[in-house]
């Protein structure tokens, strides 16, 4: 659905050219939800408006619905913009018009009858839950409710593509979830492709399907969110997933993991490992495997079970005591049952 080869941005700046995006390629497909993500000034905002032209890139290609969009002239490049909806962070309503004189704005400018415009406008309002705000002006509603009219707007030229820079940045963690939830289901139910940009993994733990991790104008990492989530390997990311699963052991844990060292019996090693795993069987069985066929003894010290994309998630910090061999068997195991094992020494 959306093709970009060898993108590159630079921008003139005081101190000599700003070079926001360095060579990205990334290749979105249709009906996915696809989120970017990346710390301020990583270039998220200038990669999201390449996609629809508002940044000409410096080099590379950029194909939307087929279309290589650098090569359209004006006519045509206003046609393929009707194909790709955007929202915004700070929802870039205008404060003279009503919710549905708002939503109506796209129609209205490509020369739609009012009549129309009223048959198309109604339902979107309805689909966005604003249908009783509609004579409202944007100083009268809600910041959630200002992204709705903004969703219905960007919604309003029936669009293949639908981009989000930073949509709930503004706003609260309750009305955030209902506009990422009223996203989803216009991925799902429209059949809109959505690409989202966020600097929150929550964003991305919510609603993506794939999500590409940015820095310093560069795709770092590139996955599925739960493999993402499993097995993060840039630092980058490591600490942007910080935020949901701590990458750092509470000092409480530690303490409890020297004191359970200090009483291991004569002979017997311990192990503090942590266990990321995503997937359909549970953790339970996994575990009890351990204790019943290779006679460890485990401590479970700290961990969430969570669910992303439909599939349980898990992080685990588990000590594992018996001998050495049993302790590397088990780790096997562990692996051979597609859990991510690190271990980690505690002095
Ligand atoms: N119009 C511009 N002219 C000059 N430099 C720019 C321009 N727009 C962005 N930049 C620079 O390009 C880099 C990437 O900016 P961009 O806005 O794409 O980042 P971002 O990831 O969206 O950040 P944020 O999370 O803060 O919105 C930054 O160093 C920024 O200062
Ligand atoms: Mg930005």
């Amino acid at each position: 659905m959306i093709e970009l080869r060898g993108i590159t941005q630079i921008y003139p700046g005081p101190q000599g050219p700003v070079e926001a995006l360095r060579g990205i390629d990334l290749h979105v497909t249709p009906g996915e939800v696809f989120g970017i993500i990346g710390r301020s000034g990583a270039g998220k905002s200038s990669l999201v408006r390449v996609i629809n032209l508002l940044n000409r890139p410096t080099k590379g290609q950029v194909v939307v619905a087929g279309r290589d969009m650098t090569q359209l002239d004006d006519a045509a490049l206003r046609a393929a913009r009707r194909e790709i909806g955007m929202v915004f962070q700070h929802f870039n309503l205008l404060s003279s018009r009503t919710v549905f004189e708002n939503a109506a704005l796209p129609l209205e400018l490509a020369g739609m009858s009012g009549a129309a415009i009223r048959q198309r406008v109604g339902p979107l309002l309805e689909l966005v839950g604003l249908a009783h705000l509609a004579d409202r002006y944007p100083a009268q509603i809600s910041g959630g409710q200002k992204q709705r009219v903004g969703i219905a707007r960007a919604l309003a030229s029936n669009p293949k593509v639908l981009l989000s820079d930073e949509a709930t940045s503004a706003l609260d963690p309750e009305t955030t979830r209902s506009i990422l939830d009223l996203l989803r289901q216009v991925n799902r139910e429209l059949g809109v492709t959505v690409v989202l940009i966020t600097h929150q993994m929550q964003v991305i733990k919510q609603i993506a399907d794939r999500v590409a991790v940015i820095d310093a104008g560069r795709i770092v990492e590139m996955g599925p969110v739960v493999e993402i989530f499993t097995r993060p390997r840039q630092d980058i990311t490591k600490s942007l997933i910080d935020e949901i699963v701590p990458q750092e052991l509470p000092a409480s844990v530690l303490a409890r993991v020297r004191a359970l060292a200090a009483r291991l019996a004569p002979g017997d090693s311990g192990q503090l490992m942590r266990l990321s795993y995503a997937g359909e069987q549970a953790y339970e069985p996994i575990l009890s495997h351990l204790i019943r066929e290779l006679g460890l003894d485990l401590s479970i010290l700290h961990g969430q079970i969570d669910e992303i994309q439909e599939q349980t998630f898990g992080s685990l910090a588990v000590y594992a005591s018996g001998s050495m061999a049993r302790i590397g068997a088990a780790i096997d195991y562990l692996r051979t049952q597609g859990v991510v094992v690190n271990t980690v020494e505690v002095n």
